[in-house]
């Protein structure tokens, strides 16, 4: 279904993140993949010993676990927070001769939330929220721009994004600052898919996926009661991480005409409450 296509995966920290679901079916349906993982870039400045280190594990651990769940498969440093670092990654992919038929932003941050406690929405700093929101919905904007600027994203391809259903209800366990950011991801995605659409052909969607404890962010965000809260709420039970690879594989599919879409793949929670 996907031959000779080529994606972009952001987003995997470790081999149970739900980018690497998403890339593992899109090899299995005959697609490429490019991955990126967060680490040092020579974009990086006045690093504490402390971050350095951080950002050195996580991309080790990242590619390890591409090298192990996907083979032989290429890999790049990314934080989106360094225009630079997105820039220079646009440009290495287009002297590569490197084409993409699209991409999943997998890409979330929020330091409100800290073992498992969510700070109050009413005592959120400046920093804290624009970081939140630069990290987690602009770089959407950001990255599409520089892989357009550098002539790597194809005419007609399709970008697809990772939300929750807190963007738009309080549910039983509020986010509260990640949840204006899932917001504006998703509003950046209509306007997007409207102005992209026009100028490219290019679709832009985003889904909605249940809670899922299996990955570095959900374990730090979620409680285990939360999650079985929602299995019960939700008609079908929580949707498994194989469900969404599934439904961003069928939005990547080549000649499809779905833009603009905000879908669900939360068994159903979204209808109940
Ligand atoms: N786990 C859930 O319950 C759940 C539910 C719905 C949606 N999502 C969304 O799915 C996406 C992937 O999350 P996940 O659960 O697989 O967790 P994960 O921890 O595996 O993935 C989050 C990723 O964001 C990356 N990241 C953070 N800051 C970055 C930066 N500055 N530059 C580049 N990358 C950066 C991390 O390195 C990590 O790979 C996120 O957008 C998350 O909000 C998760």
């Amino acid at each position: 279904m996907l031959s000779n296509t080529t994606f972009l995966i952001t987003g995997i920290a470790d081999k149970h993140s739900l980018a690497m679901y998403v890339a593992k079916e899109i090899i299995k349906q005959g697609g490429k993949v490019v991955c990126t993982g967060l680490g040092v870039s020579e974009h990086h400045e006045n690093l504490s010993e402390k971050a350095k280190a951080f950002l050195n594990k996580n991309f080790e651990d990242f590619k390890q676990a591409v090298y192990d769940e996907l083979g032989d498969t290429s890999v790049e440093i990314l934080d989106v927070t360094l225009d630079e670092n997105i820039a220079s990654f646009a440009r290495s992919l287009s002297n590569k001769k490197i084409k993409l038929n699209g991409l999943l932003h997998a890409i979330a941050m929020d330091k409100t939330i800290r073992n498992k406690e969510v700070k109050p929405m009413i005592d959120v700093t400046k920093d804290e929220f624009c970081d939140t929101m630069n990290v987690s919905a602009y770089s959407l904007i950001r990255l599409t721009h520089y892989l357009l600027k550098h002539d790597v994203l194809e005419q007609g391809a399709s970008i697809c994004s990772l939300s929750y259903i807190a963007a738009a209800k309080v549910t039983f366990h509020p986010y509260r600052n990640i949840s204006i950011a899932k917001a504006a991801l998703e509003r950046i995605t209509i306007e997007l898919a409207d102005e992209l659409g026009r100028s490219h052909g290019i679709r832009v969607n985003a889904i909605r996926f249940s809670p899922y404890m299996g990955s570095k962010a959900g374990n730090a965000t979620l409680n285990q009661k939360d999650v079985n809260t929602s299995e019960k709420l939700s008609p079908l039970g929580n949707a498994k991480p194989s469900d969404l690879a599934y439904e961003v594989v069928h939005l990547f599919r080549p000649n499809l005409s779905i833009t603009g879409e905000i879908r669900h793949v939360d068994g159903g929670y979204n209808i109940t409450g």
